[in-house]
């Protein structure tokens, strides 16, 4: 039997290039030797405040953008979390097995809490247990994302392990699958804190549906360093991310990248940055521009897909009510 993926994105601001390298190239890659499962988490988004307009059109622009990158919706399954209850029902479940302690020490729920001190709610705290069900009842085997969220999968290996203990092999305990180059792409204005989705200022991310030119003005305004010298070294923050960028879009190390441009200026370095990224996303955008107008085809794989994912959902939440003993249904 093939192994199982699971991963996903919320539906807010747009997909970066962070979120391409981070995490989506790989899932394409990982669709050839495992059944795969990716889903846009709705139900995640709204622990932040969202516009439901915006909302709403936001994750029918994500489905279109995973299958544009490259998810092949015959053989993956592809659908909205919110059109499977089996998530919300199975997290509930696991908050009975999550401890306080554990959540407070989230790293993305202090950082969130500071961000949205005014809205500090119960589903931001309990984001990670959403997130522990959306992996569990698939039985994932491995969990492709970038390297914010490794805190995230090791709290869903714990409740799974902790379930586990009690009642027997109930779930899988999942691996996560974190790439090598590229796991944490930085933001172009500032290369210490990671390219963020939500970032105010758009020169910071390239969305991955950005034109050509738009793409070569951010990375031209791209922060670096004023001693010239192409080096992934560091304290080099903006130069270094530059060649993990071109290092994960050309599949070498970031060193083998400096290699290339070795004894070049930073202009024909970023020059030569802005071209492979323009080379990679052309393709997803016309792709993309395509599927948007298509509304039928795209109804057709997340109706599919929630079909799919919940004959495999209920499977796994029916195992666990029979476990903690609630009477089966007649
Ligand atoms: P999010 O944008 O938080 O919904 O993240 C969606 C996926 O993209 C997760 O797997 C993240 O780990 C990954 N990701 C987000 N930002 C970055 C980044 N700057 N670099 C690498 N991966 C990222
Ligand atoms: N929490 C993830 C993020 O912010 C998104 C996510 C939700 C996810 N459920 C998931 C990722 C399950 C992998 C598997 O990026």
């Amino acid at each position: 039997m093939r192994k199982r993926v699971f991963s996903g994105i919320q539906p807010t601001g747009c997909i970066t290039l962070g979120n391409y390298i981070g995490a989506v190239k790989n899932w394409i890659e990982l669709q050839k030797e495992y059944d795969c499962i990716f889903s846009v988490v709705d139900m995640h988004s709204i622990t932040v405040r969202q516009d439901p307009k915006e909302l709403r059109k936001r994750c029918m622009q994500f489905l279109c953008q995973y299958i544009a990158c490259g998810i092949d919706p015959e053989n993956s399954i592809m659908f909205f979390q919110s059109h499977v209850p089996q998530h919300a029902e199975l997290s509930w479940i696991l908050n009975c097995y999550t401890y306080m302690g554990e959540l407070s020490r989230m790293t993305q729920f202090k950082d969130k809490s500071q961000k949205h001190a005014e809205n500090i709610n119960a589903g931001l705290f309990t984001y990670p247990v959403l997130m522990a069900a959306d992996i569990l009842l698939y039985k994932t085997d491995l969990v492709p994302v970038g390297v914010d969220q490794k805190q995230h999968l090791e709290l869903s290996r714990d409740i799974a392990d902790r379930f586990n203990k009690v009642y027997g092999d109930v779930f899988t305990v999942p691996e996560a699958y974190i790439p090598p180059v590229g796991a944490r792409v930085m933001s172009l204005q500032d290369p210490t804190s990671k390219m963020s989705k939500s970032d105010p200022n758009p020169n910071g991310y390239i969305w991955i549906l950005d034109d050509p030119d738009t793409i070569t003005r951010k990375i031209k305004r791209a922060v670096t360093d004023s001693d010239g010298v192409i080096e992934y070294k560091e304290g080099k923050d903006g130069i270094n991310n530059l060649l993990s960028i071109y290092g994960a879009m050309t599949g070498i190390t970031p060193e083998d990248a400096a290699k290339e441009f070795e004894g070049k200026g930073y202009g024909d370095f970023k020059a030569g940055v802005s071209e492979i990224i323009i080379e990679t996303l052309k393709p997803i955008r016309d792709k993309y521009n395509e599927l948007i107008e298509n509304k039928d085809y795209i109804e057709k794989i997340y109706k599919e897909g929630a079909e799919r994912a919940s004959s495999i959902a209920r499977r796994t939440l029916s195992k666990v009510h029979r476990k903690v003993g609630f009477v089966d249904r007649v």
